[in-house]
C-alpha cells in the first residue's frame, strides 16, 4: 500500500525544484516588477528564465534513472536530489522571509548570520512561515511530479534527437553541395532544426544585448545564487590612497589635500602618558602606526589615518555662539552635569516620541478604524506616551484639542516651567543597523558600509565616550597636586553598559569592549546563578528580558553615584521594542488598531504596546535618578537607535532589513536636564552630534575641572559632528578654491567661473544589514536617496515635504532613469542634487573603508 502512496523519489525531487525554482524567480520578478519598463521587460523575459531552464535540464538528466541501479546511476541521483532538497529549502526561506518583512533574502550576507547563535534564533523565529512555505511547495510537487518528469524527458529526448538527426544529417553528407545535404535531411526534422536554431540564436542576442543593471540581477536562480554567500566581492578603488577616490567637487581654500604637507605631527601636551585605547591617533607618529599596523600594502603612511581637518564634508558650527536661552543659564552656574546617561531606544521612531497627532503615521493609524471611532482612537493615541510628552516638552492635544492630562503617568517632572532641555526635531539615524548607529551616538563617527558588524575587528577611528572618562581619569590620576577630595569635579568616572538581552549577537560584546566600558551587565548576569540579581520574568524576544528586569542594577549604579564619590556614565539600551514586540505575561496589552484597510494590523499593536511599556520604564528610571538625589546633576540623552517601518508605512516592504523607507531613520533626540531651559530645535541633525554636545555641554556648564576642561575642548573640533547647543548649520557657502594644488585628480571637476558652491550638511545612513544601500539627505533640501551600493538594488527618490511618509517613492535602476522621471515632477533642481548625491554617495562608501582601514580579506 505505501508504495502505492509514496511518489518514486527522483521525479518527486525533481518536481520540487522545477517548482520552488520557478516559484522563487516568481517571487524575485514580483518583488523589482514596478521598476521595469513593460516593454523591455517582455522583450528579455525568456533571458530570465534561462538560467533556469539549464538548472531544470540538468537535474533532470541527473536524475534520470527514477529507479537507480548502478553505482553512477546512484551518484548521479544523489547529486541531483541534493540540489533539488537546497533549492526546496532555499526558496521557502525566500517566501518565509518575504512572508515575514516583504523583503528578499541576500544570500551573500548569510555568511555572517550563520556563524552566530543569536542571529540564528532570529531566523529561526520564522520557521513556522518557512515550514508552511515548505509544505505549500512540497504539496505542488507532490500533485505534479509524475507528469512533470515525463514531460521534462520527452522534452529533453526530443531536443536531443533533434540535435542527433542534425548531427547524423550532417555526416550523412558526401559533398558540400548544400542541395545535396537539403536533399538528404528530412524536410520537417530540418524545419525543426531551422526554428530551434533561430530561438537559440535569438536568445543568445537578447542576453548580449540585454542591459546588465537590472537583468542579470533578476536572471539570477537558484540555488547558483546560493553561491553568493561563498563569493567575496572585491573593492573596486584601491581604499588606501585619497588620489584614488578624489573627492567629487572642489575643495574649500586651506584645504590640506597632500598628506605630506600636513602639519608636522606632535603629541599632545595634554595627552597622559598611557592613555586608554581610543586615543592612537594622538599618541602614535603616523611612522609609529605604519609600524604598529603594518600596513605597507598602502604605501601611504597617512593612509588609515582619520584627519579631521582633511574631511571635506566637515561643516563645524563651533564658532557660534551658544543659544542665547542656554549662555543665561550657563551664567548663573546653575546648571551641573555630574552624570551623563546616554539612553538609546531600541526601534524608537520619532512619530512614537511622544505619541501625537499631526503626523502620517499617527494618520494611518487612525484611517484603521471607522469614522465614527476615529475620536475615541485619538483619545487613547495621545495618552500612550506622557513620559516622552514631558520629556520631549512636545505636548499632545485630545481630539478636542485640548493638552493630554498626564497624571496617569509613571512619572512627573520637577522641572520647573520651561525647564527641561534640549529637542531635537528632524533628526535622523546614522544606520538603521543598531550595533552600527551606536558608533554614531557612542563614538562620533560614521559606520563602515558593509554588512554586519565588521567594525568590531579594527579600530574605532575617534575615541569614544567610555574612552574619553577614561582618559579624564587617568590625567587625575597623575596629576596628584589638584585632588581635593571635596570637589566633586575630581571624582573619578566610571562607565558602565547595561541591556537586559543578549550582548553575544553580531559581536556586540567585543564592540563594548572596543568602546570602553569594562562594566557591563546583559543577559547573562540576569541569568546566571551568580548573578548579583536574578531575573523574575521570562525572556519576552529571542535576545532576552524586558528591561524592567534591570532595575535592581541601575538603582544600586543610581546610589552609587549619589553616595560613592564617583561620575556615573551609563549607557542603556532598551530592548522590549525590538520585533517580535513581546511584553511581560502581567503588561495588559491593548488594542490600538482598528481593522480597516487591506493590512492585518498585528505587528503595529504589538509595537505600540511595547511603545507603552518602554515608555513606563523611562518614567520609572527618571523616578530612581529624583529618588537617588541626582536627577538635578545628570544629563540623560534619549536618541532611537533607527525607526521600524511597518505595513502601515509601505504595505510591500517592512522591517528595517533592507529597506531604506524613511520610517526607519527618523528618530527622537532629546538632550534632558532640568536646569536646562527647554529649547526646541529644528535640525537634520544625525547621531554623531551626540558627543560633540556633550562635551560642549560639560566644557560650557564648567562640569570639568581645568584639565579636564581643556582636553574636552581639544578633543571637540575634531569631532565630525556639530554641537546642538549651538546654532545648527545646515549649509555653508564655499568659495572657489584659490591655492594652486597640484593633486589634480581632486579638482578635476572644478571650476572657477562656478563661483561660490553651496555646500549642505550631507547626511549618510546606512541600511540594514550594511553593504547594500545607504540613504543620502542633505540637511536643507527635502529630497532623499536610497543609493545602491551592491548590485541587485534600486535607486529610490523621495521628496520628504511633497510625500513626508514616503508612500510615492520613485524608483529605477539607473540613476539616469530615475532623473528621467524625477526631473518633470520636481524640477531641474532635484535633478541636479540627485546626480551630486550619487557622487558624494560613491565617494563616501569608498573613503569610509579608507577611513576605519577596512580590507576585504
Ligand atoms: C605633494 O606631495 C608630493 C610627494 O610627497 C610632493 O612632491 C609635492 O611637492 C606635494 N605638493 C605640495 C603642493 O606640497
Ligand atoms: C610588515 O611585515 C612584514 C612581514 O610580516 C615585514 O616583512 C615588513 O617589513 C613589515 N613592514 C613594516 C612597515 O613594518
Ligand atoms: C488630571 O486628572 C486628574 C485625575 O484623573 C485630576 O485630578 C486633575 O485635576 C486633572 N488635571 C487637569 C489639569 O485637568
Ligand atoms: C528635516 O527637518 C525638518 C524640520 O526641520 C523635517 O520636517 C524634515 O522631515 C527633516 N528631514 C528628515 C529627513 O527627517
Ligand atoms: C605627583 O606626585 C609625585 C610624587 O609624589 C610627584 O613626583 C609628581 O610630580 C606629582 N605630579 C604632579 C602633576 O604634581
Ligand atoms: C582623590 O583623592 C581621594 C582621597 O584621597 C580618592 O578617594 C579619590 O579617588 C581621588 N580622586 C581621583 C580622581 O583619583
Ligand atoms: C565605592 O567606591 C570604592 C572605590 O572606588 C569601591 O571599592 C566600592 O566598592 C564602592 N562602593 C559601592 C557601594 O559601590
Ligand atoms: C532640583 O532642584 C530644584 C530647584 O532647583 C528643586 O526644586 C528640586 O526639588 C530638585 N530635585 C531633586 C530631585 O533634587
Amino acid at each position: 500500500m505505501l508504495r502505492v502512496c509514496l511518489p518514486p523519489l527522483p521525479p518527486f525531487l525533481f518536481a520540487a525544484l522545477v517548482v520552488s525554482g520557478l516559484a522563487s524567480k516568481a517571487l524575485h520578478i514580483a518583488l523589482h516588477i514596478r521598476s521595469l519598463p513593460f516593454v523591455y521587460f517582455i522583450l528579455f523575459s525568456p533571458t530570465l528564465v534561462l538560467p533556469d531552464l539549464v538548472v531544470i535540464a540538468v537535474t533532470r538528466l541527473l536524475l534520470q534513472f527514477s529507479s537507480p541501479e548502478t553505482r553512477l546511476q546512484w551518484i548521479s541521483t544523489y547529486i541531483g536530489g541534493f540540489l533539488s532538497l537546497i533549492t526546496w529549502g532555499a526558496s521557502s526561506i525566500q517566501f518565509g522571509f518575504f512572508m515575514q518583512t516583504g523583503a528578499e533574502v541576500a544570500w551573500a550576507a548569510s555568511n555572517s548570520f550563520l556563524s552566530d547563535p543569536a542571529a540564528m534564533k532570529i531566523l529561526l523565529s520564522g520557521i513556522t512561515t518557512v515550514s508552511a512555505a515548505a509544505t505549500a511547495l512540497g504539496l505542488v510537487a507532490f500533485l505534479v511530479h509524475s507528469r512533470l518528469y515525463n514531460f521534462t524527458g520527452l522534452g529533453l529526448q526530443a531536443i536531443r534527437d533533434l540535435c542527433v538527426g542534425s548531427l547524423e544529417a550532417r555526416h550523412s553528407i558526401p559533398t558540400f553541395s548544400s542541395k545535396a545535404w537539403v536533399a538528404s535531411a528530412n524536410p520537417q526534422s530540418l524545419r525543426r532544426i531551422t526554428v530551434a536554431a533561430a530561438a537559440c540564436v535569438s536568445l543568445l542576442f537578447l542576453e548580449l544585448v540585454r542591459p546588465s543593471v537590472p537583468y542579470d540581477h533578476l536572471s539570477g536562480a537558484l540555488p547558483l545564487t546560493l553561491l553568493d554567500a561563498f563569493r567575496k566581492t572585491s573593492a573596486t578603488v584601491d581604499s588606501c590612497s585619497v588620489a584614488a577616490n578624489p573627492f567629487p567637487f572642489g575643495l574649500p581654500p586651506g584645504f590640506q589635500t597632500n598628506s605630506s604637507v600636513a602639519d608636522p605631527w606632535s603629541r599632545p601636551a595634554w595627552l597622559p602618558q598611557n592613555p586608554p585605547a581610543g586615543f592612537s591617533r594622538w599618541h602614535l607618529s603616523p611612522e609609529e602606526r605604519l609600524r604598529k599596523d603594518n600596513t605597507s600594502a598602502c604605501g601611504n603612511p597617512q593612509g588609515k589615518l582619520f584627519d579631521p581637518k582633511n574631511d571635506p564634508l566637515k561643516i563645524s558650527n563651533l564658532g557660534g555662539e551658544v543659544l542665547e536661552p542656554l549662555q543665561k543659564a550657563f551664567k548663573d552656574h546653575s546648571v551641573h552635569v555630574d552624570h551623563v546617561v546616554l539612553l538609546t531606544l531600541e526601534s524608537g521612531r520619532k512619530e512614537v516620541f511622544p505619541m501625537q497627532q499631526g503626523n502620517y503615521m499617527f494618520d494611518a493609524l487612525l484611517d484603521s478604524h471607522r469614522k465614527y471611532k476615529q475620536d475615541q482612537a485619538i483619545d487613547e493615541l495621545v495618552r500612550l506616551t506622557p513620559v516622552a510628552q514631558m520629556l520631549t516638552g512636545e505636548r499632545a492635544t485630545d481630539s478636542k484639542g485640548q493638552q493630554v492630562n498626564l497624571s496617569h503617568a509613571q512619572w512627573q517632572d520637577s522641572a520647573k516651567e520651561g525647564m527641561g532641555g534640549i529637542n531635537i526635531r528632524g533628526a535622523v539615524t546614522g544606520s538603521s543597523l543598531t550595533f552600527k548607529s551606536l558608533l554614531g551616538s557612542h563614538c562620533g563617527v560614521h559606520p563602515l558600509p558593509v554588512d554586519m558588524l565588521e567594525e568590531s575587528g579594527l579600530e574605532i577611528y575617534q575615541p569614544c565616550l567610555p574612552q574619553i572618562f577614561k582618559l579624564f581619569n587617568e590625567v587625575k590620576s597623575q596629576a596628584n597636586s589638584t585632588n581635593t577630595s571635596t570637589n566633586a569635579l575630581n571624582y573619578p568616572w566610571k562607565p558602565v553598559f547595561m541591556q537586559s538581552i543578549t550582548d553575544d549577537f553580531d559581536r556586540q560584546n567585543i564592540l563594548n569592549d572596543h568602546m570602553g566600558f569594562e562594566e557591563t551587565v546583559v543577559r547573562n548576569n540576569l541569568r546566571s546563578l551568580y548573578g548579583k540579581y536574578r531575573a523574575q520574568g521570562d525572556e519576552v524576544n529571542y535576545f532576552g528580558y524586558a528591561e524592567t528586569e534591570l532595575r535592581p542594577y541601575l538603582r544600586d549604579l543610581f546610589d552609587e553615584a549619589a553616595k560613592n564619590k564617583t561620575r556615573m556614565f551609563l549607557s542603556h539600551i532598551t530592548s522590549t521594542t525590538h520585533h517580535p514586540w513581546g511584553t511581560p505575561d502581567d503588561f495588559p496589552e491593548e488594542q490600538y488598531l482598528g481593522n480597516q484597510g487591506d493590512v492585518r494590523h498585528t505587528q503595529m499593536n504589538d509595537y505600540l504596546n511595547t511603545v507603552r511599556f518602554v515608555d513606563g520604564w523611562l518614567g520609572e528610571v527618571m523616578s530612581m535618578l529624583d529618588e537617588a538625589g541626582i536627577a538635578n546633576k545628570t544629563l540623560v540623552v534619549f536618541v532611537g537607535d533607527h525607526g521600524q517601518a511597518f505595513a502601515e508605512d509601505d504595505e510591500a516592504v517592512t522591517g528595517t532589513y533592507e529597506n531604506g523607507h524613511i520610517s526607519n531613520f527618523r528618530v527622537p533626540l532629546v538632550f534632558r536636564h532640568p536646569q536646562l531651559p527647554r529649547i526646541d530645535i529644528a535640525a537634520n541633525a544625525t547621531s554623531i552630534s551626540i558627543i560633540p554636545t556633550i562635551l560642549d555641554l560639560l566644557v560650557q556648564t564648567q562640569s570639568l575641572d581645568e584639565r579636564d576642561s581643556e582636553i574636552a575642548s581639544a578633543l571637540l573640533p575634531t569631532y565630525q559632528g556639530q554641537s546642538l547647543i549651538r546654532p545648527f548649520v545646515p549649509a555653508v557657502e564655499r568659495h572657489p578654491m584659490e591655492q594652486n594644488y597640484t593633486n589634480a585628480a581632486i579638482h578635476a571637476r572644478y571650476s572657477p567661473e562656478e563661483g561660490p558652491r553651496v555646500q549642505p550638511v550631507w547626511n549618510f545612513g546606512l541600511i540594514n544589514a550594511g553593504g547594500s544601500m545607504l540613504s543620502v539627505t542633505t540637511a536643507n533640501d527635502p529630497y532623499r536617496l536610497v543609493l545602491p551600493i551592491k548590485d541587485g538594488f534600486e535607486y529610490t527618490f523621495s521628496h520628504l515635504l511633497d510625500d513626508p511618509g514616503e508612500r510615492k517613492r520613485m524608483k529605477a535602476w539607473t540613476l539616469k532613469d530615475l532623473i528621467k522621471s524625477v526631473k518633470p515632477k520636481y524640477g531641474d533642481e532635484a535633478a541636479a542634487w540627485l546626480q551630486d548625491a550619487e557622487q558624494l554617495g560613491k565617494w563616501w562608501v569608498v573613503e569610509q573603508r579608507r577611513i576605519w582601514g577596512y580590507q576585504e580579506s
